[in-house]
């Protein structure tokens, strides 16, 4: 069981995490939160579960994680607009990609759109959804899974799945890993607001095939050619460079990326 009393005591930050809700076993955090009122689910509001009976991943895939072993859990913001959150989410996982790194002395690195590996493992994964009410953002739910204590996976992940406790050989304590991770995210979170240029900077930088040649999944449909990978832009778009020298965007939704090596 999660250790509530540890993680108030531990918890640094000024308003990230500061309402907690935690809930030991549920469907998944992001479809519960999805369904919170509003005024039980503030900005930073944070839900948190050992057990996820229907963990979701990105394109309907379940989000596998051992009960009361790892991180699963979700955050609400209340952004102004809902332009950029590929960048928003790109920051809560470059934020757990340095408390991690620091824990482990490895180096981590975000793999678009938003998945987070450690020695070309993949060890989380977070899923944003936006939450409308007609056309105005009501909030943001990103939900984010974090191998932490689990060391054995089923058959379809192991080979590409790893933990936290396999890279260091011991438990780690995920109420500290947790209250580590908010303090980043809640610093983070403000630089994205600010629309800082050297959040962006550093994003591009920790991702996986960065100025590498790849190819393309566009709407289902593999494009010809090879395209130099550039990142994302200051507006979430991703941007590659094609052979013809011509520099092309996609957005979030739109584009798969495909590394040969
Ligand atoms: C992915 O890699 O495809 C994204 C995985 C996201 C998993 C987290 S676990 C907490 C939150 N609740 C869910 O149902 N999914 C996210």
């Amino acid at each position: 069981m999660f250790d509530t009393k540890l993680y108030e005591n531990e918890l640094a930050t000024s308003w990230l995490g500061q309402n907690l809700c935690y809930v030991p076993e549920l469907e998944s955090t992001n479809t519960f939160a999805k369904k919170m009122s509003r005024a039980e689910s503030l900005h930073g509001s944070l839900i948190l579960a050992d057990h996820q009976r229907k963990g979701r991943g990105q394109y309907e895939r379940n989000w596998e994680a051992e009960p009361g072993k790892n991180l699963t859990f979700s955050l609400i913001f209340e952004p102004a607009t809902s332009d950029r959150l590929t960048i928003l989410t790109l920051a809560c996982a470059f934020a757990i990609s340095e408390v991690c790194e620091d824990l482990t002395q490895e180096i981590f690195q975000l793999k678009w759109p938003n998945d987070l590996l450690v020695k070309g493992k993949k060890i989380g994964g977070l899923l944003t959804e936006a939450i409308f009410n007609g056309s105005d953002l009501e909030r943001v739910v990103i939900g984010i899974g974090l191998n932490v204590n689990q060391k054995l996976f089923s058959q379809d992940i192991e080979k590409e799945a790893i933990s936290l406790a396999f890279i260091k050989n011991e438990y780690l304590c995920r109420e500290t890993v947790l209250t580590r991770i908010l303090t980043k995210i809640e610093y983070y979170y403000r630089l994205w607001d600010r629309y800082d240029i050297e959040l962006l900077k550093s994003i591009n930088k920790k991702m996986i095939g960065y100025g590498d040649w790849a190819s393309l999944t566009v709407n289902g449909e593999s494009k010809e050619g090879e395209f130099k990978f550039l990142g994302v832009n200051e507006k979430g778009c991703l941007v590659v460079l094609n052979k013809e020298l011509e520099v092309n965007t996609f957005s979030y939704e739109q584009v798969r990326v495909h590394f040969d090596s």
